[in-house]
């Protein structure tokens, strides 16, 4: 791949137990680039994401991140290497206030990059701005979310990975992340991203990858795989 890739995916492979979930999944995010992932319930994306973070360790295969060996590298490694998960259940910290569980993730980036301060991601989300000595606990589920996000943010990643972006959410709640998420993408973050809303990935996504049964059954453009019937039908159901 292109010395600009983020991050290498090539033959991984992933078990829980004796049960092979993913079987051989290549995939590749470049620098600045948003890709999403998709398929049906089961078909093994939060799989492939986990496995990727270092909370699942590979059968087969390689994740390679900045062109360096990361296969089986523990999470926080991963994330010293720039990469940072918005995780389903999003995982923030109830008892801290808003603030606490940003200040708490801020960190430079890879590079030694610090443009993502807490003022820059308060401003991203005035919600949080507002609440900022809420408790985590406190918080709508939208709410949480952005604060996953933020919290990522807080890291200076260079890829941003968010598994079941706005599930659960209200109408409203989501159309703000997917704006979110096209601002991150024009200011340069990288992301993969799940979510089953197809067409809110396909206006954000420079590329789709389709997971079946733990295997890559298209790559491409959001207008070629809508234009795939075949492809849209018996694997996204649509
Ligand atoms: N902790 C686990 N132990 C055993 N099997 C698991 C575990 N987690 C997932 N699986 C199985 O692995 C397969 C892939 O699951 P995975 O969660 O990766 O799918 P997914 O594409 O994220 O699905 P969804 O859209 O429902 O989130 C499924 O058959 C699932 O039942
Ligand atoms: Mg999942």
């Amino acid at each position: 791949m292109s010395a600009e890739a983020i991050l290498e995916v090539a033959g991984l492979h992933a078990c829980y137990g004796t049960s092979h979930v993913l079987h051989g999944v290549d995939l590749a995010v470049a620098r600045g680039e948003v890709v999403s992932l998709m398929g049906r319930n089961g078909m093994g994306k939060t799989t492939t994401l986990r496995t990727i973070f270092g909370l699942l360790r590979p059968r087969a295969g390689t994740v390679r991140i900045h062109g360096r060996e990361a296969t089986g590298a523990p999470p926080h490694k991963v994330s010293r290497d720039g990469l940072a998960m918005v995780p389903e259940g999003r995982g923030i910290f109830p008892n801290l206030t808003v603030r606490e569980n940003l200040v708490m993730a801020a960190r430079p980036g890879r590079d030694g990059g610090t443009a993502w301060t807490l003022d820059r991601v308060l401003a991203l989300f005035p919600r949080l701005a507002e609440r900022q000595r809420n408790m985590g606990c406190q918080l709508s589920g939208g709410e949480q979310q952005m604060l996953a996000i933020g919290r990522a943010l807080m890291t200076n990643p260079d890829l941003l990975i968010l598994d079941e972006a706005t599930e659960g959410l209200a109408p409203l709640i989501r159309r703000e992340i997917w704006e979110i998420l096209v601002r991150l993408k024009a200011a340069g973050v990288a992301a993969l991203i799940v979510d089953k809303d197809i067409s809110a990935l396909a206006a954000v996504a420079d590329r789709c990858v389709v997971l079946a049964k733990g295997c890559v059954v298209y790559a491409g453009t959001p207008a070629a795989l809508a234009a795939d019937r075949e492809v849209m039908l018996r694997h996204l159901g649509v």
